[in-house]
């Protein structure tokens, strides 16, 4: 168990605004922050963050909490692993092992010991052809410290770890080492670029050549417990960091474009390194809430990865442009060629992926012949049938009619009519459940107490109960943790009420009642409300008990209690 003592402390050090927004990207709005809510499939902002309150809450899918329940949820962990990821993220010194994740802690440490071992290498003197390359590439030594890159010298680094007193698996899991005879390092006379996860933990490397081009030019890890190829993109963890700047994400292919881009001042940056567009990769977009520009390399590789990956964009409504190389292979070589601020102009210029798209439909056609025209406007139809902007559908069938001489009419006719929009799934938000009046009153009286300990003292002297179960328990919880504590707030009691199974209640609570006026002056009669219902219980029993007496004697007893009851309510 983790000491309660270091977990408010964490708590109360971590400001929830800045720990959701090294996953999510926020943005201001009036006195909170707000974002695509990574519990739902969110489109627009729902989500926000409450840095006077240190809660979250999303107002579709109704997740709700404090940081670390963020975390436990989003990084879909335990709580003291959430706990643990909130302290090392705020530097907080947590003498705290989780056995939970252990593989995956052995594994980032001895990746994370691979990736010092290569950049040492990078520096001594058996580096210096590697160093020359780099130098021929144009890589200044503050962009070779900033991205860790180092090499991978002989058959020596499986040797250090198993020094270390890590097990030939481990290793081999790692992705670092293979076994044949022997156990042998699979980074051998190789530039490392170690790739980080979204938090910057070093997680795998790509590995170039850089002396015998005749062989695979570039290797990567094994995918294993803690790297999937499919569910990174390169410089992820910096440009995240850029986007609420730059309010657009551009998407390059190689790691050597994205690092060169970075090195001239362009750090909204990240690469695919070779692999197609996955589900995860859009996820990672998507969160960063921002346009996505897609500049791929200009070959026929490249345009076809920008058409299919425009098309999962556009259909996660992601805003999409795309950047065309007119000459030159890769970002990396334009700028080596004609400079950086050559190619600064040409980033400031996309295009959207609508437009995009049509060029590439024309480009293998020749508009003179009708039967390719023909093909060409049905394409260019189909692909405004896939759109919902009516803007947009007008303008191309003006431009059309314009260009090629059709009838406006005619091609209008060939627009699907926008059907009634099918409504994405709805999410069920945890329904509020029907509320009888004095339910209302005791969430109304717990929603005072969790705003000022005045009402918490005022409640422990004048009620101390609550005659229903749960909002009982919750009123219990908050006395406790008042009596513990000294003082009270709703971030840290979240933590404790989280461990009474009653914190759904709590948050819906608080982020029920706090948008309304509430009469605070109350809170005096909501409590003789609340005793008046603790006697219409007692006396309801009484009733009952009395139905079912069978000795008139005691009968007539229970009746007297019952007149007595029924006087004092009054
Ligand atoms: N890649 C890979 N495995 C390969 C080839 C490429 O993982 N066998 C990834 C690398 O991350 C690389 C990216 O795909 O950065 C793009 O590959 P490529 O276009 O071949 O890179 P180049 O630009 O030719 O490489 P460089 O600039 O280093 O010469
Ligand atoms: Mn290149």
């Amino acid at each position: 168990m983790i000491p309660n003592e270091d977990i408010n402390k964490i708590r109360i050090n971590a400001n929830i605004v800045d720990i959701i927004s090294s996953y999510i990207n926020l943005e201001p709005k009036g006195k909170n922050f707000f974002g695509i809510c990574p519990f739902h499939d969110d489109h627009n902002p729902s989500m926000s963050v409450s840095s006077e309150k240190q809660i979250y809450t999303c107002f579709v899918c109704g997740a709700s909490g404090n940081v670390f329940t963020f975390v436990q949820s989003y990084e879909n962990t335990t709580f003291p692993d959430a706990v643990n990821i909130v302290a090392k993220k705020i530097g907080y010194n947590l003498n705290y092992k989780t056995s939970f994740n252990k593989p995956n802690k052995d594994l980032l440490a001895i990746v994370d010991l691979a990736n010092k071992y290569y950049v040492n290498n990078l520096n001594s003197e058996l580096g210096k052809s590697a160093r020359k390359y780099l130098s021929k590439r144009q890589l200044s030594d503050a962009i070779i410290k900033e991205f860790n890159i180092g090499v991978a010298l002989n058959n020596n680094l499986s040797k250090v770890l198993l020094e270390k007193e890590y097990s030939e698996k481990q290793i081999i899991n790692a992705g670092i080492a293979n076994k044949g005879k022997n156990l042998y390092d699979i980074f051998q006379n190789r530039i490392t670029f170690p790739i980080n996860n979204e938090h910057g933990d070093v997680i795998a490397f790509s590995a170039r050549v850089y002396s015998d081009e005749t062989t695979n030019k570039y290797i990567n890890s094994k995918e294993n417990l803690i790297f999937k190829k499919g569910n990174i993109l390169f410089n992820y963890d910096k440009a995240k960091n850029e986007v609420n700047k730059t309010k657009s994400i551009i998407v390059v292919e190689g790691q050597f474009d994205a690092i060169r881009m970075y090195s001239i001042g362009i750090k909204n940056v990240v690469a695919t390194m070779g692999t197609a567009f996955t589900k995860e990769h859009i996820k990672l977009l998507k969160k960063l809430n921002v346009k996505v520009v897609l500049l791929m390399d200009n070959d026929e590789a490249g345009i076809k990865s920008a058409i299919s990956s425009g098309e999962e964009l556009i259909k996660n409504n992601i805003t999409t442009e795309v950047i065309k190389l007119s000459k030159e292979k890769d970002p990396d070589d334009y700028i080596i060629k004609n400079g950086a601020d050559k190619f600064i102009e040409i980033i400031k210029k996309p295009i959207s992926f609508f437009e995009y798209k049509l060029q590439y439909l024309k480009s293998d056609k020749d508009l003179n012949k009708s039967k390719d025209l023909a093909n060409y406007i049905n394409n260019v139809i189909a692909e405004l049938n896939k759109s919902d902007d009516d803007i947009l559908k007008e303008i191309t069938i003006n431009k059309l009619s314009e260009e090629y001489g059709v009838d406006k009419e005619v091609l209008t006719k060939q627009l699907i009519p926008k059907e009634k929009k099918i409504e994405p799934k709805k999410i069920v938000k945890k329904n509020t459940p029907r509320l009888n009046k004095y339910d209302k009153v005791s969430e109304t009286v717990l929603f005072m107490m969790m705003k000022d300990v005045k009402y918490i003292k005022n409640y422990d002297r004048n009620l101390g109960y609550i005659p229903n179960k749960e909002y009982g328990q919750i009123a219990n919880d908050i006395l406790a943790f008042y009596k513990i504590n000294g003082d009270f707030n709703i971030a840290d009691f979240i933590t404790y009420a989280t461990k009474n199974s009653s914190y759904e209640t709590v948050l819906r609570i608080i982020n029920h009642y706090d948008e309304k006026n509430l009469d605070y002056e109350e809170f005096d009669y909501y409590i003789d409300l609340i005793k008046k219902w603790i006697k219409e219980q007692q006396i309801n029993k009484l009733k009952n008990e009395i139905d079912n007496e069978p000795d008139i004697n005691k009968q007539q007893e229970l009746n007297d209690l019952l007149i007595k009851l029924k006087k004092e309510s009054e």
